[in-house]
């Protein structure tokens, strides 16, 4: 399972990029908002840092201007993945960019009606939001689950990619049902190495090796 981070923060990017583990990078506009920086100049330094696909959301709603932002994005960079809503126009960019060679990644997905949809629209990626889904009771997880048996019933080449995370359970879920990346946020990334029990486990190591007097080195 691939791990991309979804966030709009350089700093935030470096600090994690460091690590290996990420694979790709996913911002949307409210995460373009929050850095306070222009989309085109912050999608191009991402994606100097990151050879994996990095995410950048159209923002009009009608198909001509979404389309021409689409290609903008597109043109930023050969590992962008123009990520459009989940709407008809939506849709109709998708098919449009996915048939010149652009990747696109669809997102705000909640059904798996919609996700299906994606797929036949010729999508590089399917962003279900499962944290989303949970905030108002409903089943995020089982969304993927659905997601993943149908693609997999029709042996489609559209990954699905876990958004919305909220918790290192999440991460869990998705890798035993088979998803094919999460993105995460990088306080999820930072939790993901813990547990109390590691931490207190190497403690109680290095204190008994100080009893030792020995040194490896
Ligand atoms: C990723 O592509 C999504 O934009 C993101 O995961 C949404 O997460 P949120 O529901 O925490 O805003």
């Amino acid at each position: 399972m691939k791990i991309f981070l979804d966030s709009a923060d350089i700093n935030e990017i470096k600090t994690h990029q460091s690590s290996g583990f990420v694979d790709g990078v996913t911002t949307n506009p409210s995460l373009i908002a929050k850095s306070g920086r222009n989309i085109i100049e912050t999608i191009a330094e991402i994606c100097t840092l990151i050879d994996g696909p990095v995410s950048a959301e159209v923002t009009a709603t009608d198909f001509e201007t979404m389309l021409t932002e689409g290609k903008k994005l597109a043109a930023i960079a050969p590992n962008v993945a123009v990520k459009v809503p989940l709407t008809e126009v939506g849709l109709q960019t998708c098919r449009a960019l996915a048939d010149t060679g652009t990747k696109v990644n669809v997102t705000l997905c909640f059904t798996a009606g919609q996700a299906l949809l994606a797929a036949k629209a010729g999508a590089s990626f399917i962003s279900p939001f499962v944290g989303r889904l949970d905030d108002i009771g409903k089943n995020g997880m089982g969304l993927i689950e659905n997601i993943c048996a149908i693609y997999a019933n029709f042996d489609f080449d559209t990954k699905v990619l876990v958004a919305s995370v909220r918790s290192t359970q999440h991460v869990i879920d998705a890798a035993l049902l088979g998803a094919d990346v999460v993105t995460l946020p990088p306080k999820i990334l930072s939790s993901l190495y813990k547990h109390p029990l590691t931490d207190s486990g190497l403690e109680a190591f290095i204190a008994d090796w100080k009893q030792t007097g020995q040194t490896i080195l």
